[in-house]
């Protein structure tokens, strides 16, 4: 489906680096993590497999094919303007044609279903809403997507977030996107107060997504278990990966560049520049906790682990990236244009 060619000190480290991990030779665009791999007794993310295609080049025609629960593959031809969300039925595909295919002014609604798929999407300045919302859903994968605004003379509340996933959904893998000019980028669990809604899910993977010129939240988490690894994260301007309200991260083979404050913060204060609720200085939570496993380049970025968590090894396997290639691959493998649909 898509060729890429081999970065060659790739040849040398494979002989070099001595660790436990097995590394990969090419980009690997499978779907792996969370959403591969679910709890147990579920089956991995499907979206429409098997099902009814569909080819949809308007608002209409994509809002009649999403409805029902029936398998359906969905392919999305040039911009599709939305006037309101799009609500998801369970066991969809959202499939972008070539590079060009494009949801603008109302987001994409994964409300209350399971088993869906979003690829090769450009998500772009969505006002008044997420660009992606995951609520209260189970079995996702968003892959290879560019979700884009403009950042960030509008303050942190001008748009939403670019993908939220909230009360109790699970199961989740965002891969291969890129996150780009936009302020809040990626909030996992919406409220300090839903510990009893949200605790025991939000199990997500982020792997290999190129984050740039971004304000917060590369991802921010509550009450939840995030895998967080091989993203390269350029010119963020606040604070990058925040684990708060007892969140889990486990960090590792992450690469930074450009200009950062903080990579990573287990402090449970949500900063002024992430719009606290409560306290224009800031609203105080609990801390969270981070695990670091494979090395990460953090550039000139600081960090603040205050908790050491029990979240230390992935439950499922998966190919990391040898750190001097995150940069050079993900730059080359993440976003739009790069799948054949
Ligand atoms: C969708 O479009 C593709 C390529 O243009 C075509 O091969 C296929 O037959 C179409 N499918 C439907 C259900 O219209
Ligand atoms: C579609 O989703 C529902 C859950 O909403 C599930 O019960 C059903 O088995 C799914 N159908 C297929 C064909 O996967
Ligand atoms: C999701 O389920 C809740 C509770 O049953 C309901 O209030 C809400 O309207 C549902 N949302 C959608 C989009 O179906
Ligand atoms: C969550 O979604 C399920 C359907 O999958 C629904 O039955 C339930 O009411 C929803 N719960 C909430 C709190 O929205
Ligand atoms: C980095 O920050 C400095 C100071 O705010 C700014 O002048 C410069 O343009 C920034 N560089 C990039 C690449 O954003
Ligand atoms: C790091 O976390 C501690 C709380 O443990 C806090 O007092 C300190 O201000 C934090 N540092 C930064 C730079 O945010
Ligand atoms: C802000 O805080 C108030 C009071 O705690 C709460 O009712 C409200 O839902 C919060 N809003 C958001 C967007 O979190």
């Amino acid at each position: 489906m898509t060729t890429f060619r081999l970065p060659f000190p790739f040849l040398l480290s494979i002989i070099l680096i001595g660790t436990s991990h097995v590394y990969a030779a090419a980009p690997q665009f499978d779907q792996v993590g969370f959403s591969k791999f679910p709890g147990a007794g579920l089956r991995e993310t499907t979206g429409g497999q098997g099902g009814r295609v569909f080819n949809v080049t308007s608002s209409k025609e994509l809002e009649a094919a999403v409805k029902g629960s029936d398998s359906k593959t969905i392919y999305i031809q040039g911009n599709i303007a939305l006037s309101r969300a799009l609500g998801v039925g369970p066991n969809t595909s959202l499939l972008g044609v070539g590079s060009g295919a494009t949801i603008t002014r109302s987001g994409i609604s994964i409300k209350n279903v399971t088993n869906v798929i979003v690829r090769n999407l450009k998500i772009s300045k969505i006002l008044g809403d997420d660009g992606i919302e995951i609520r209260n859903s189970t079995r996702v994968w968003i892959d290879h997507n560019e979700f884009e605004s403009d950042c960030c003379g509008g303050g942190p509340d001008k748009y939403d977030g670019q993908v939220d996933i909230v009360r109790a959904s699970d199961w989740i893998t965002v891969s291969w996107n890129y996150f780009h000019d936009h302020w809040k980028a990626s909030l996992v669990g919406n409220s300090d107060a839903l510990r009893s809604v949200d605790t025991g899910h939000l199990h997500v993977t982020y792997h290999h997504n190129y984050w740039r010129h971004e304000g917060t939240r590369g991802p921010a988490g509550r009450f939840g278990t995030q895998h967080v690894y091989n993203n390269l994260y350029v010119d963020y301007l606040h604070q990058v990966i925040h684990s708060r309200s007892d969140n889990q991260v486990l960090v590792e083979g992450n690469v930074f560049r450009g200009n950062c404050t903080e990579a990573l913060s287990t402090y449970g204060l949500v900063i002024p520049m992430d719009s606290p609720n409560t306290s224009v200085n800031g609203d105080e939570e609990i801390d969270g906790y981070a695990n670091l496993g494979a090395v990460n380049d953090w550039g000139t970025c600081k960090t603040n682990i205050t908790r050491v968590g029990t979240f230390t090894k992935a439950p499922y396997p998966y190919t990391l990236t040898p750190l001097a290639e995150v940069e050079q691959l993900v730059k080359a493998g993440a976003g739009i244009g790069k799948l054949q649909f």
